[in-house]
């Protein structure tokens, strides 16, 4: 016999036997690995579910700087004037997001207006994202304001209501930012309105003035051209609305003003469906809370409002409000008490 036979032959028992030995070993590795890769895919799935329980944290934590909630409904050329003005304003690098909330016509078919819808759709925003939403019924004014902000979930962003006949000056959010800072804390300011030019609710002739040697002041009723809710205020609010307004009984009444007239004359005609505000001066009264309006010269507006047909005005007005042109950082020397009017805009306390 060869040498080479021979070792063939002696070593067909040792190849044997490691041939079961490894098959032995792959069994057992294959066995080992399954517990590995289900102990593995396990720390996978406890990883996975606590990076959602964080995603959905930061969805708050994370969330915008500044939520700009447009209301609108068959008016494009408004609207589409309103975001460009949005458009035009500094937001200091801020996170901001446009909410365009087109309601549906009242009726059978409740459409929702293609033109308007169009507009909203084909707008860009320089400075954040757009989101066009399609209210699913008809809504009115009340479910505008009441139910577009998910104030729940809303974190520390800043929201402002801006109705579409409503153009913002570019200097709005730096006024807002400011305000919100110094007041969002005052269980009393129930939010800011941006509006430059407001009527006295007493019905009183002339317009709204602060004292001359300050740049805000507090008032009773808010003002809805450009509103900002403070967020723990308008919680309640909302909170309050949703039980009080279910009492078929209840009537939003504040004495001797003149919004309780104007909503007098809507329940005569079964319109109380046009004046949502009501039911936020009813609540301001009860709790005393107080609106903060700018007090700028020449009652200039970080918004105005065009008083254009719609849901709030029968005719057009020729001459627009005066909107801020020109930023000066006085504009934002707060101060710690700023004085209070009353329903006429007579100073209260100074
Ligand atoms: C909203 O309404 C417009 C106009 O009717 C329609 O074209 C669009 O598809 C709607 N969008 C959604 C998300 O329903």
């Amino acid at each position: 016999m060869s040498i080479q036979r021979q070792l063939i032959r002696y070593a067909k028992p040792f190849l044997f036997l490691c041939l079961v030995l490894f098959s032995l070993d792959v069994v057992f590795m294959a066995f080992h690995r399954h517990s590995y890769l289900k102990q593995f895919l396990d720390t996978f799935k406890t990883h996975r579910t606590k990076f959602a329980d964080q995603k959905s944290a930061f969805k708050i934590v994370d969330g915008v700087d500044l939520r700009i909630i447009v209301l609108t409904f068959d008016r494009p050329e408004s609207l589409a004037r309103c975001l460009s003005s949005l458009n035009e304003a500094e937001y200091g690098g801020d996170k901001v997001i446009i909410d365009v909330w087109v309601d549906r016509a009242k009726g059978e078919r409740e459409t929702i207006h293609p033109e308007t819808y169009r507009v909203a759709k084909k707008f860009t925003f320089r400075h954040g994202e757009v989101k066009v939403h399609n209210h699913s019924r008809h809504v009115g004014l009340h479910g505008q304001w009441l139910n577009t902000w998910d104030v729940q979930n809303s974190g520390k962003e800043i929201a402002i209501f801006i109705e579409d006949d409503t153009a913002v000056s570019r200097h709005f959010y730096k006024w807002l930012k400011a305000v919100h800072k110094k007041y969002a804390r005052y269980p009393n300011v129930n939010g800011f309105s941006t509006q430059g030019v407001s009527i006295r609710h007493s019905g009183d002739p002339g317009y709204l003035t602060g004292p001359a040697d300050h740049v805000c002041f507090l008032y009773p009723v808010l003002g809805t051209w450009g509103f900002s809710p403070n967020r723990q205020n308008w919680l309640k609010f909302i909170d309050w609305y949703t039980h009080a307004s279910k009492d078929p009984n209840f009537q939003p009444h504040v004495p001797g003003i003149l919004p309780s007239k104007w909503y007098s004359s809507f329940v005569k005609r079964g319109r109380t469906d046009r004046m949502w505000s009501i039911w936020h001066i009813y609540y301001a009264w009860k709790n005393t809370e107080y609106t903060l309006y700018p007090n700028l010269p020449g009652r200039q507006g970080l918004t105005i409002n065009w008083k254009e047909k719609g849901l709030n005005y029968n005719k057009n007005k020729a001459k627009p409000d005066p909107l801020l042109q020109t930023w000066e950082s006085r504009f934002v020397d707060l101060p710690d008490k700023p004085p209070v009017l009353d329903y006429t805009g007579a100073v209260v306390i100074p």
